[in-house]
């Protein structure tokens, strides 16, 4: 493990590092922020969003939390998804969980704990939606992953719901909602595909806000 001291000598190698590649990095970054990205994640830390998209300082605005949920009630998720597309005017908004996700294993367990019911509740949420779907698979590492899917299918959907995301897209085409998962036993990143103009125009009949 890293120690405290080591993460210091770190950061002044990774300065010297970003300056030999290119000598004003630093005054680049200093400048301003135009990410086309934004992610929204775990707060796992094996899941790091810079890294597993091999992106740079400046290319993605990061929002992280338990399970990566997009609460409506949750004000630090709905200033950065606001800000994010109203003023960064990001091209792409990525939801990505990841198997292994100890909110979701949580969350399929009958237990009290504490300040995290409110919380996981949202994904009992999206269980109860989908439970004909993962009460019919039988495996439960299986039933699990699938869960995994679908939660963050449904938090792209809470994204599609906002009013900003709507009138972006209506304004410019963009942005458009993605949902992946990390599977850290292969690295890989898996886009589920989702299809963002269908969901919108389906959801639309209940949530438009455009
Ligand atoms: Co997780």
């Amino acid at each position: 493990m890293t120690s405290y001291e080591q993460i210091f000598e770190n950061n002044r190698k990774w300065i010297a590092e970003k300056k030999a590649t290119d000598a004003s990095f630093f005054e680049k970054i200093a400048r301003d922020q135009r990410p086309d990205y934004l992610y929204i994640g775990c707060s796992d830390s094996r899941v790091t969003a810079e890294e597993i998209m091999g992106v740079q300082p400046g290319e993605v605005f990061v929002h992280r939390n338990v399970a990566n949920l997009v609460n409506s009630t949750d004000l630090n998720v709905m200033a950065v998804l606001n800000y994010g597309v109203r003023h960064l005017s990001v091209k792409h908004i990525i939801v990505c969980g990841h198997y292994n996700c100890g909110g979701v294993k949580a969350a399929m367990q009958a237990q009290d704990l504490g300040i995290l019911n409110p919380w996981l509740r949202n994904i009992r949420d999206v269980y109860r939606l989908h439970r004909n779907e993962l009460n019919a698979i039988t495996d439960e590492p299986a039933r699990y992953n699938r869960l995994v899917e679908l939660n963050v299918q449904e938090q792209c959907v809470n994204v599609i719901k906002l009013a900003s995301v709507q009138q972006a897209y209506n304004d410019h085409g963009y942005p458009i909602v993605h949902g992946w998962v990390f599977d850290m036993h292969t690295g890989l990143l898996i886009d589920l595909k989702l299809d963002f103009a269908h969901i919108l125009h389906d959801i639309q009949e209940i949530y438009r806000l455009d």
